[in-house]
């Protein structure tokens, strides 16, 4: 578990970013962090494994603080770090020798080195890449890389930072259907996201507001608080939106759904009621054929 206690942060002389700040990350749990452009996101994921240290306050990564120096190497290998920017990630002349840096510095064998390094492309389905040249991949295929190369690392959690920003449809998929891989396989996430469909599946959701968190829970009672959101310049996911505005048409239907099919059924069950037939069940039989 990392535990973040009531910290404070700023950066130089400024106003504080953080201002005590607590939050959780249970073992394997899979926590979504939104919250408007400038409001500490960055800073406070960058705190989880000591690139940042409180000026008060305390963080504790499966119960050690991250300010004892001695533990710092320890800690980053258990926290995974996945930036908005591959480039700054990227160091290796070829894709596999990219993805070994960072067992390479543990001071592994070799062998474990090698096989860490193909499971780790494996898992990211860049396999046939290894003898690339990082700079001839897509943007898309560099934040891949940079996935894999935090994999052989054998984090307990990753945080990942808009994984997603700048990266066409098919790419953005790929890296959200291989962050829930990663949380189905155990290990933790923590994803700052700005498109709200993306998090969907977490199990947790915290919205970040002047330095604190001031929501958290399951998607569906954060996205439920629409009004908030809004006020926070915040998207909320597609599906809420369009059930939000037919509420507002006086449509007697519920925003408490994440997924297109349960707007569907919502949708249906609503227009069924006011239909000659009101035979709702018949469009969900049919919806059943879908979902
Ligand atoms: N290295 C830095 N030096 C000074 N100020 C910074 C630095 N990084 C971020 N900030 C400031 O801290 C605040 C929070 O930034 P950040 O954590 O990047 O927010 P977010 O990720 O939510 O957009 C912003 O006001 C930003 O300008
Ligand atoms: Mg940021």
């Amino acid at each position: 578990m990392i535990s973040v206690e009531n910290i404070i942060y700023r950066y130089d002389q400024g106003d504080p970013v953080l201002k005590s700040l607590s939050m959780a990350v249970g073992d394997g749990e899979y926590v979504a962090l939104i919250g408007p452009n400038g409001c500490g996101k960055t800073t406070l994921i960058k705190h989880l494994n000591a690139l940042l240290v409180p000026a008060e306050g305390v963080v504790l990564v499966d119960g050690t603080d991250t300010k004892d120096s001695s533990a710092v190497r320890e800690i980053r290998r258990r926290v995974g770090m996945v930036f908005q920017n591959p480039d700054n990630q990227i160091i290796g002349m070829s894709v596999e020798e990219d993805v070994a840096f960072g067992p390479g510095n543990l001071g592994l064998p070799s062998s474990e080195i090698r096989e860490r390094v193909d499971a780790s492309l494996a898992m990211v389905g860049m396999a046939d890449y290894a003898k690339r040249a990082p700079h001839t991949l897509s943007g898309g295929e560099k934040r891949l890389i940079s996935i894999a190369g935090v994999l052989a690392m054998k984090p307990r959690y990753i945080a990942f930072d808009e994984p997603t920003a700048s990266l066409d449809p098919s790419s953005r998929q790929r890296v959200i259907d291989i962050i829930r891989k990663l949380n189905t396989e155990g290990i933790a996430i923590i994803h700052i996201a700005h498109d709200m469909d993306e998090i969907i599946h977490a199990d947790r959701v915290m919205v970040m507001d002047r330095g604190g968190i001031s929501v958290s829970g399951t998607p569906r009672e954060v996205f439920a608080r629409i009004e908030y959101l809004k006020t926070l310049g915040l998207h909320i996911p597609q599906v809420v939106e369009l059930l939000w505005k037919l509420r507002q048409m006086g449509w007697d239907v519920s925003t408490d759904v994440l997924t297109i099919e349960d707007a569907c059924l919502e949708i249906s069950a609503s227009a069924g009621d006011h239909s000659d037939t009101g035979d709702s069940s018949r469009v969900r039989k049919r919806m059943g054929e879908y979902v």
